[in-house]
């Protein structure tokens, strides 16, 4: 008996999370407390049930109001136990329960419900959120579909089209929506107290208690019209390409729509989930998930690092980048102040974003109050005084050093002495600019990406003296802005143009042995990258390089020498409307340019080519591969972190599908004695040093084990000198 007490004693406390119980009013309130976000992990789950059968067993007690401990109501499930093995009592026994339950149930959703803190909340009689609140089923963003039930209740409250949106979205809906939505039964402001109420009256005045499960009447009325499914079809192959679990989604829902029985579309659901959950695309997603929050944590930086309040930002340059990073502190409700050199172009950079704003009025995405107060918060002139108060000062000037150096000289005189100074080089040597000031530890690198108020990615650039309080100030900033921040050392082309470099000079070489712009793109475009390299090129513009190497009096490198000779021709890429491909006006869609092909002969010809059949398999491999290599490289030199930082740049920054995890989660899925395998397989084949396999990479595969942490100090190889580089002779 007391073996027996203290196995089970060990056992709950060795449990996550807790559910709190108390009477008010002859109702059984029962808290969520597992912090910060009240995940369903075993405790609460265990939790949940015993609470429950509790309050079932108290003849006192009249209602059950279920809520959640601080900010968040339930925010989900436990990711962390994803894939092993599960304690406790199992979510479906915990909403059998609860849907069960012979007292009235309300769901007080007093902060985020997010997958299963929604689908908690959907095997509850009733609903009442806070104003502040948020609904989501965004299990999508991690590879798999909402498994508690939520692909079959969410229809029947919001109607399958509107339930489909959100689940293939992902999105949060805010308390008043989802009221509209019919998801929520009502909206308070003080959501415990008056569920209390609530259920108390429902109590006394009646009998019968909806379940969700029962209500079918939306599911009946989409019965054999095909429209909502077509266009969630269409909605998932646009947004969610190449992806498995949106079209499990929509398989759910089509179930629950199809089948009389509620129970047959659980049972359906069951199975699509474990498809999901065994599928390699779920694991990749996770991978992701927890990459972006590891990478925002600096292995040598204490987590106690204090951090500046950064109160006013400013920005140098008006440009593309500048006027992008303007609006990036704006939407986070920080001032923000432009400096840019003469008037034209700096009116010219503020209305691109007043117009960018409008645009977002147009499209209904910010109301016109909303626009009045973020676009208040930029100001902007030609006198650099304007900045002195500045917290943070960010340089977005043409790339370069020289001008770059004047500005920080000019800055280090006139900025305040604890400020921030950042420069957005997408290339420099950030400790050459360091040190023309006298504050080198306050120096940093913040590589945004272009359009920089859209794209997630953030490098930040650490230099030879930054301080530990300016980088952990930087990341701050960095999830402020809701960016995804990697750190990267000081090193040519830093994580992610480097590798960049690599992958595009190998797209160039396949175009040289055979293949045409249209098959590369193809074939990688159906691995999944967002575009293919040559689209990139001519979006990016064949000019830059070849005017870069023209004014240097440099030859051009193999690599580069049918973009140069396009260029020679006139071959700009979009912004002439021919490159690679050939564009019609105001369009971006590429066309076949066929004119090109006699050049291509030419070039590979002079250069000792003999141009061949070449397969897909080869293009995505060797692409890929000179992708894995260079970021092995990046890696056992230290310049990232770890390697799934890689990946968090590649997916958020190079349009590398998220559901491959990125090149370096690929070379571990691929296993690393394939893919020095394969990198022997080209070295042979091409006799270029690309592939010859990188060092880690052999030893890795030697012992059997994955990427993951940078090597230690004492055994990374030498860091990439910028003037030895040859990387940064190419940007
Ligand atoms: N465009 C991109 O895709 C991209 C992406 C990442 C990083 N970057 C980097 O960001 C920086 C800016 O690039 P961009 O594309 O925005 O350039 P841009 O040509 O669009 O804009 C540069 C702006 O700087 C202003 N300027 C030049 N000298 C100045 C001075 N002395 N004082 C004040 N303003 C001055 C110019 O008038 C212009 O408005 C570069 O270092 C570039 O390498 C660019």
């Amino acid at each position: 008996m007391y073996n027996a007490f203290l196995t089970k004693f060990i056992r709950r406390i060795a449990l996550k999370g807790t559910v709190l119980y108390e009477i008010i009013d002859n109702v059984a309130v029962l808290t969520v407390d597992n912090p910060p976000v009240n995940p369903l992990s075993d405790g609460v789950r265990t939790g949940l049930y015993e609470s429950i059968t509790k309050a079932e067993s108290d003849d006192s007690v009249k209602g059950v109001v279920l809520t959640g401990n601080g900010r968040a109501f339930i925010a989900g499930a436990d990711i962390s136990e994803f894939g092993g093995n599960v304690e406790g009592v199992s979510l479906n026994e915990v909403f059998s329960k609860l849907e069960f339950c012979s007292k009235p149930v309300v769901a007080a959703i007093n902060g985020i419900a997010l997958g299963g803190g929604l689908e908690t909340a959907l095997c509850c009689n009733y609903r009442i959120a806070a104003n502040s609140a948020f609904v989501g089923l965004p299990e999508v963003n991690l590879g798999l579909l909402p498994g508690g039930g939520g692909t079959q209740r969410l229809p029947r409250l919001a109607g399958p089209g509107e339930a489909l949106k959100m689940m293939l979205t992902g999105g949060h809906v805010p308390a008043k929506k989802a009221l509209n939505m019919g998801i929520i039964d009502d909206i308070s402001d003080n959501v415990v107290e008056d569920s209390i109420k609530f259920v108390l009256d429902k109590a006394e005045n009646e009998e019968n208690h909806p379940k969700v499960r029962d209500l079918n009447d939306k599911m009946i009325e989409a019965r054999g019209n095909d429209k909502i499914l077509l266009e969630a079809q269409a909605m998932a192959a646009k947004s969610r390409k190449g992806q498995f679990a949106p079209g499990q989604i929509i398989k759910c829902v089509e179930a629950a729509i199809n089948l009389d029985d509620f129970d047959e579309g659980l049972k359906k659901e069951g199975e699509l989930f474990l498809e999901c959950l065994l599928h390699p695309q779920r694991e990749a997603m996770i991978h992701i998930f927890f990459g972006e929050r590891a990478a925002s944590k600096i292995s040598d930086v204490p987590k106690d690092t204090p951090t500046k309040d950064i109160k006013k930002a400013g920005i140098i340059g008006s440009g593309t980048m500048g006027g992008g990073i303007a609006m990036c502190f704006a939407n986070a409700g920080i001032p923000v102040h432009i400096i840019d050199q003469d008037e034209e172009n700096l009116k010219r950079g503020v209305s691109v974003i007043e117009k960018n704003y409008d645009f977002m009025v147009n499209r209904g995405r910010l109301s016109a109050e909303q626009k009045d107060a973020v676009f208040g918060l930029v100001s902007s002139s030609l006198d650099y005084a304007d900045i002195s108060d500045c917290d943070i000062v960010i340089e977005a000037v043409y790339e370069n050093l020289e001008l770059k150096h004047d500005i920080f000289k000019t800055l280090d005189e006139i900025v305040k002495p604890d400020a921030i100074l950042a420069s957005n080089t997408s290339g420099l040597d950030i400790d050459s600019i360091a040190q023309v000031t006298k504050r080198p530890e306050l120096i940093v690198g913040t590589h945004f990406f272009s359009p920089a108020n859209i794209m997630r990615l953030l490098e930040v650039v650490r230099g030879e003296e930054t301080s530990n309080e300016t980088l952990a100030t930087i990341m701050a900033i960095g999830k402020k802005l809701k960016k995804a921040a990697v750190v990267s050392l000081n090193a040519p082309g830093f994580i992610g143009n480097r590798m960049l470099f690599g992958y595009t000079a190998q797209a160039n070489m396949l175009l040289l042995e055979g293949a045409l712009p249209h098959q590369i793109d193809q074939a990688l475009e159906s691995f999944g990258l967002n575009m293919g390299p040559f689209r990139m090129m001519d979006l990016v513009g064949l000019d830059l390089g070849w005017r870069a190497r023209k004014l240097g009096g440099k030859e051009s490198p193999l690599h580069a020498k049918i973009g140069d000779e396009l260029c020679e021709q006139n071959r700009f890429g979009q912004k002439n409307s021919k490159g690679y491909y050939n564009y019609t006006e105001g369009s971006r869609a590429p066309n076949a340019a066929p004119e090109n092909e006699s050049l291509y002969e030419k070039i590979s010809q002079e250069n000792g080519f003999n141009r061949r059949d070449i397969s897909d398999e080869e293009i995505i491999d060797r692409c890929m591969l000179a992708l894995i290599n260079e970021g092995a490289d990046i890696l056992s030199e230290g310049v990232a972190q770890r390697a799934v930082d890689i990946d968090v740049v590649y997916i958020n920054g190079y349009g590398f599908p998220i559901w491959r995890g990125g090149p370096m989660h690929h070379a571990n899925a691929m296993g690393l004695d394939k893919v020095v395998e394969k990198l022997n397989k080209y070295h042979e084949s091409t006799g270029n040093d690309v592939y010859k396999p990188s060092e880690l990479l052999v030893k890795l595969a030697e012992k059997g084990e994955r990427l993951g942490d940078a090597p230690n100090k004492d055994d990374r190889k030498e860091k990439l000198g910028f003037e030895m580089s040859s990387v940064a002779n190419n940007f």
